[in-house]
């Protein structure tokens, strides 16, 4: 489920995106995340969310280039600033790992999945011949033990059923060891309110809102060179992030995510502060990253002058692009010097996170 205000801040001091996104019918925005929520592409089979963002970003871009893990770089503007916009194409899912010969397919799970959102949910399978409806079934409560009845079942007993009754059929079905695994979850406006549900939100809602920022700039005049970074492999080990930096070599980084809504039943205010519905979010701390305190101080007062309503946010867990960009080309003290006396502005990162809350049934992490 995703709030309809979407706003992504972007800034450098010198550049600032709001972007609200909007319902109704034929909004492009939407159509745009219904595509990127809707289309597969698990970790290290990014393609066909790849191929939306270079067809979205093409026409904005002075140049797209490709880092050797597959994560799109669309360039705009010539001179100043080096500024890495990034949001991850890959998506929490899994891999065929084994198929018995009773037709049972076992699952290697990409990415950080609870193991009580893997059982009874439906799943597409990418196989050779095309998309091949999967379910991960559970034993029948009239034979189910009752101190098993709440107990969480383990990965390792989850299996996926597609109507195979042996590993011909399976194989007959075009489905074979490392194919990927996706959830099958269509998109959805929830019942005609501002909410939407569907897979994948982490990090396609980052995807479309870099999408859009780079439409934004491209029609306006700025004094930056824009690097709008799609990357592979984050929910793996923020892989793409590396490469992408690598290439790029940006001064100042910036990584659109999905937050966390702390506003759920259950939720605790320690846990995360944000809720939804209630503005972008600013990550001032994670497990895996510090942002620059004068950057994130002037987000704060630009977002103040702009009237966009701004949460801030510190989560005990996470990890995302933003830590590996912030720690790639050697890295860069805040407090070193250039020669010129100032101070050096590379590889600061943060985050500025769209949030999304839970979706029952469907991939949230
Ligand atoms: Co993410």
């Amino acid at each position: 489920m995703l709030t309809l205000i979407c706003r992504s801040l972007v800034t450098l001091g010198l550049i600032a995106v709001a972007t609200a996104l909007d319902a109704q019918e034929n909004d492009p925005t939407l159509t745009l995340l219904q595509r990127l929520s809707d289309a597969p592409g698990t970790s290290g089979f990014e393609e066909p969310v790849r191929k939306l963002m270079v067809e979205a970003m093409k026409p904005h871009a002075t140049s797209i280039q490709y880092d050797g893990l597959g994560s799109v770089i669309a360039k705009h503007g010539d001179t100043g600033p080096r500024i890495m916009l990034d949001a991850h194409m890959d998506e929490l899912g899994g891999m065929v790992r084994r198929v018995t010969s009773t037709g049972f397919l076992t699952m290697q799970m990409l990415g950080g999945w609870l193991d009580q959102a893997l059982v009874d949910q439906r799943w597409v399978i990418i196989g050779s011949k095309g998309p091949v409806k999967a379910v991960t079934g559970i034993r029948d409560i009239h034979v189910v033990p009752a101190d098993e009845r709440t107990r969480v079942y383990p990965r390792e007993m989850v299996f996926l059923d597609i109507g195979a009754r042996n590993a011909e059929e399976v194989a007959a079905l075009g489905v074979s060891v490392g194919d990927p695994v996706v959830p099958d979850a269509p998109f959805t406006v929830l019942n005609g309110t501002n909410n939407y549900l569907g897979k994948a939100w982490d990090d396609r809602v980052g995807c479309a809102a870099v999408v859009v920022a780079l439409q934004k700039l491209a029609a306006t005049s700025h004094p930056n060179q824009l690097f709008v970074a799609a990357t592979t492999q984050e929910e793996i080990g923020l892989r793409g992030a590396h490469t992408a930096a690598d290439v790029i070599k940006p001064d100042i980084g910036i990584a659109i995510e999905g937050g966390i809504t702390g506003d759920v039943f259950g939720g605790h205010p320690e846990e995360t502060q944000v809720k939804l519905g209630a503005g972008p979010g600013l990550f001032l701390y994670d497990s895996s990253a510090l942002p620059n305190r004068k950057l994130t101080a002037f987000i704060k007062q630009l977002a103040a002058d702009k009237n966009i309503p701004l949460q801030l946010d510190l989560v005990q867990g996470y990890g995302d692009d933003s830590a590996e960009i912030q720690k790639s080309n050697g890295g860069v003290d805040p407090k070193t010097r250039r020669s010129d006396g100032g101070e050096n502005p590379r590889l600061h990162a943060l985050r500025s996170r769209v949030i999304r809350s839970r979706c029952p049934g469907t991939n949230v992490l």
